[in-house]
């Protein structure tokens, strides 16, 4: 295993927790780290990295199918590397006083990974991109933004300071 950079990978239908990615990527890029994003369906190798943060929206208590599915065929190449995990769907502000368990089925797929932490973030349904159930829990009145961008970043700046103080030396 020979990468440096860090991959900033999500599972998202409407499009919140690709931003959240976003957010954190960019965080960790003002850190000075050599950081991609991808989706996870479309990731094709880890080679170039030292380090994967995975993140998922949340639906009906699942992760994304792609979520799941990057977790069991990396399962080889992510035993090599630091893996950060966070999921987002609270349509409320819970997620930012108290925490939530992983999925049953991701968290048993972590036995083998070397698995640092993870984080649940607030959710958001875009009311733009929203079928008939999301469309009717926007008209419950979940339609706000719930995503806290200073708890992503102040999670982000947490991963920062541990892949720094384990930068890979020359
Ligand atoms: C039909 C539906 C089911 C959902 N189920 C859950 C759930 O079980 N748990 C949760 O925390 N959030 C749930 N959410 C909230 C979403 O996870 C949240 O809107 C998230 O930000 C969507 O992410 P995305 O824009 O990346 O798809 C649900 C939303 C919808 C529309």
């Amino acid at each position: 295993m020979d990468g440096e950079r860090i991959l900033v990978t999500t599972a998202t239908k409407m499009g919140s927790t690709a931003e959240i990615g976003e957010a954190v990527a960019e965080r960790l890029r003002g850190a000075g780290l050599p950081v991609d994003t991808a989706p996870a369906g479309e990731v094709r190798s880890l080679t170039p990295y030292r380090a994967v943060i995975l993140g998922s929206a949340t639906y009906m208590m699942r992760w994304r199918r792609e979520a799941g599915a990057f977790l069991r065929r990396f399962r080889l190449e992510l035993a090599e590397r630091d893996l950060w995990l966070f999921q987002s769907g609270p349509l409320d502000h819970s997620a930012e006083e108290q925490s939530y368990p992983l999925p049953q089925r991701i968290e048993a797929r972590l036995g083998e990974l070397r698995f640092r932490g993870h984080a649940t973030f607030g959710g958001r349904i875009d009311p733009e991109r929203a079928g008939f159930i999301a469309s009717s829990m926007v008209k419950k009145g979940l339609g706000q933004d719930f995503r806290n961008f200073d708890q992503i970043d102040a999670w982000a700046d947490e991963i920062a300071h541990e892949l720094r103080m384990e930068a890979p030396t020359r």
